[in-house]
């Protein structure tokens, strides 16, 4: 029987049991070893070759790890979306780099052909069927809480798209569109998808206060603060981030002119004269830090209600200034590559987040800042830098995600 040119690559058993001894034996001599140098060997030998130990969430953030390219197969667009694990249904803004035109697809295959990978941990493989079963478990045990509500801007509707792509072939009925509440119902009893656009998780013009379940929604609402606290109380997760449209600096919203409007896209944008309707402008930057601070304490409290829900907070990403420039991710996190609108302050944002839910330990911090190092995969270099093509890198956020509930 032949084998295929790739196992026949490998060694037989024994000459690759041998050929390791022998790396081992040799990386011994090399070191010209004190005692201490040969001792450390085998654990070394533990991590690298069977790494079975998971990460914990501390060991998630950009510090410890880095990107490692992998092959994907980018012939065709459908060829690139089946190779990165993308099984829901095509034909939308989530799953292109804001255009399906196929001069894309080079640099669509050049972002996507990235992992992370932590150092000396593992990451839970993702698998779709494992997530599903695992979701589905408190309606087999009669538990309450099903599903999972994502709550914030429009970068939240990313990760929530990406979401639903990676677990398309378990979604029962519907699918996420660019509406600000929408959603949809997973199979195998792991209930619904939902997301809410809700930019600062509170509204701005009344105080940051968040509209609580039993208060009614506004007629009048803004587009982009809309009530979400009634959707909790069913869930067993609630993923949310807040971060790009708080800010030290002055900016407001525009919508992206050249965009179909179904799109509902909404940029960042420096402004000349701040608009009025935006209430979070005018606020100097250490009573942002306050207000947020303020707004995370009653996210958690009004959670805390609700004793089978698990809040699992994003942290945010800072985007990347001239963002045309990468063709691969930076090798180390360097802060003045993110000096553009408020992006610098978002490590003050997930700093907040962290000491608080420290004091919490049922809820999570989802730390994402692996993506930090991505300049590459944006969705619209150099005008929008912080917003990622799909898929991309926005991806590893639900890898991530997965590790920390599979983990739970
Ligand atoms: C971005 O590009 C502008 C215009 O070319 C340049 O002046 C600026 O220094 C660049 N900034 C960074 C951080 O690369």
């Amino acid at each position: 029987m032949s084998s295929t040119p790739y196992t026949s690559l490998l060694p037989q058993r024994s000459n690759r049991n041998y050929t390791i001894a022998a790396l081992a034996v040799g990386l011994v001599l090399i070191a010209t070893g004190t005692y201490h140098q040969r001792e450390r060997l085998p654990s070394l030998r533990l991590d690298a070759l069977a790494g079975q130990r998971y990460c914990t969430n501390d060991e998630l953030s950009v510090g410890h790890g880095r990107w490692e390219q992998v092959e994907i197969d980018a012939h065709t667009w459908p060829r690139l979306k089946q190779s990165v694990g993308y099984t829901c249904s095509d034909n939308r803004h989530a799953l292109m780099c804001f255009t399906n035109d196929a001069t894309q697809l080079p640099r669509l295959a050049a972002s996507n052909s990235w992992r992370w990978k932590p150092e000396g941990c593992t990451l839970r493989p993702f698998d779709a069927k494992k997530l599903i079963r695992r979701l589905g478990d408190n309606s087999r045990k009669g538990k309450a809480g099903r599903g999972l509500l994502f709550v914030g801007d429009s970068l939240q509707l990313q990760h929530v798209q990406s979401f639903e792509c990676l677990m398309g072939q378990y979604v029962e009925e519907g699918f996420m569109t660019d509406k600000e509440v929408n959603g949809l119902l997973l199979g195998e009893a792991a209930g619904r998808l939902d997301f809410v656009r809700s930019d600062y998780i509170a509204q701005p013009e009344n105080d940051y206060e968040i509209i609580m379940p039993e208060t009614e929604e506004p007629e009048d609402i803004g587009r982009f603060v809309r009530k979400w606290s009634h959707l909790v109380e069913d869930k067993e997760f609630v993923v949310l981030n807040t971060g790009a449209h708080w800010g030290g600096m002055t900016v407001r919203l525009t919508s992206v002119s050249f965009l179909p409007p179904s799109l509902e896209l909404t940029v960042l944008s420096p402004s000349p004269s701040p608009s009025p309707s935006s209430p979070a402008l005018h606020v100097p930057q250490d009573r942002h830090l306050e207000l947020y601070h303020n707004v995370a304490q009653d996210v958690i409290s009004l959670i805390d209600q609700f004793e089978h829900v698990t809040l699992i907070v994003r942290g945010s990403v800072p985007g990347h200034v001239n963002c045309s420039q990468y063709s691969a991710p930076l090798l180390e996190a360097d802060s003045g590559v993110h000096a553009a609108y408020n992006w610098q302050a978002f490590e003050h944002y997930n700093k907040i987040w962290k000491d608080l839910l420290e004091q919490h330990p049922r809820h999570q911090f989802l730390d994402v800042s692996a993506t930090s190092l991505r300049g590459d995969g944006h969705r619209l270099p150099d005008t929008d830098c912080l917003h990622y093509c799909l898929p991309g890198p926005v991806d590893t956020w639900n890898t991530l995600l997965y590790h920390i509930i599979m983990g739970l």
